[in-house]
């Protein structure tokens, strides 16, 4: 199944039959007025970082990760706790799905002992929708990264994050989404939560082999230069190794001279133009170091708005 049919599945199960999420499988064709409540109520936590809530006493949020992570495992966690809920980190390579059990019976096994959210990355598309489907009434799935296919709290984050930079009417804005866009789930997550909201321009800027099908509305670029001349906001992605054989990655240092942000290159975008990057960084490829640690880096913003996010996410679907 391709991205957007994949994308399009999922979209039907994560709405309850009065519209509210019940689950957070994908930002694809998700109603903007759930958008906007999301990010609201996000930056109500990301401008009171230190307050504590007991929203979700008594609820669990387990995570349940088969593919590596720092910023999304610990902001989940982070947020969980900050609304008062206890958490389960299920370590995927010790758990008994190496013995051979089903994902779906893994969480079965785990909604028995009162388990309320699962937060899942995994590299298989349609895991989640999957899991949504045997899920209890009240039980929550949370897609934290699936396969190419979609990455929705990154979403979320990256949208709250331009918000804050740029105001909320993002039809005067040119975005530049530019690397590995190809096998990038975090770049298919923000051209849907940036369509949603109605950007102005998105560009799509990745060399030939890292290119995603033709899209309605995205304007394409092989060329850095020319993709992040004027923009707002420019979005560097790394090579997703994970997802290429070895043989065909590019040359780093080759990748840098030819397509990496440098500061020179970043003077084509306007003077005010943010730089974001979803991480982990690979400096000195797609990004060199003056540009990630200088003035116009919102990277770490990004991840401090990762918490509020997922605090907005889990209490949306857990408060009651
Ligand atoms: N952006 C992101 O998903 O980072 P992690 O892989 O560290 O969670």
């Amino acid at each position: 199944m391709d991205r957007a049919a994949e994308a399009k599945t999922q979209g039907a199960l994560q709405l309850d039959a009065a519209g509210r999420l019940r689950h957070l499988l994908t930002l694809y064709q998700l109603p903007r007025p759930l958008i906007e409540a999301l990010l609201a109520r996000a930056a109500a936590f990301a401008a009171k970082p230190a307050a504590r809530h007991a929203t979700l006493a008594g609820r669990c949020v387990a995570s349940l990760f088969f593919e590596p992570s720092t910023r999304t495992r610990a902001s989940f966690e982070l947020a969980a706790h900050r609304l008062g809920a206890t958490t389960l980190n299920l370590e995927a390579e010790r758990s008994s799905a190496v013995k051979g059990e089903t994902l779906e019976d893994t969480l079965l096994n785990l909604q028995a002992m009162g388990v309320d959210a699962f937060v899942v990355r995994h590299a298989e598309a349609g895991v989640h929708a999957r899991l949504a489907r045997v899920a209890q009434a009240g039980v929550a799935i949370v897609n934290a990264g699936e396969a190419n296919v979609s990455h929705p709290t990154q979403g979320l984050l990256d949208a709250l994050t331009i918000r804050a930079h740029k105001g909320a009417d993002f039809s005067t804005l040119t975005v530049a989404i530019c690397g590995d866009i190809l096998h990038s789930r975090v770049a298919a997550s923000a051209a849907s939560v940036l369509t949603t909201l109605g950007v102005g321009e998105l560009r799509f800027v990745a060399p030939p082999g890292f290119q995603p099908p033709a899209a309605d509305g995205q304007r394409l670029f092989d060329d850095v230069d020319a993709g992040i001349a004027g923009c707002d906001v420019v979005m560097m992605l790394r090579i997703q190794r994970e997802r290429i054989g070895s043989t065909d990655a590019p040359d780093d240092a080759e990748y840098h001279r030819r397509h990496g942000l440098t500061a020179a290159r970043l003077a084509r975008a306007k003077p005010d133009c943010i730089v974001m990057h979803p991480g982990p960084v690979n400096r000195g490829v797609e990004l060199a170091s003056e540009v990630m640690d200088g003035p116009r880096s919102v990277i770490l913003e990004q991840v401090a708005n990762g918490v509020a996010v997922r605090m907005a996410v889990l209490e949306a679907l857990l408060a009651r």
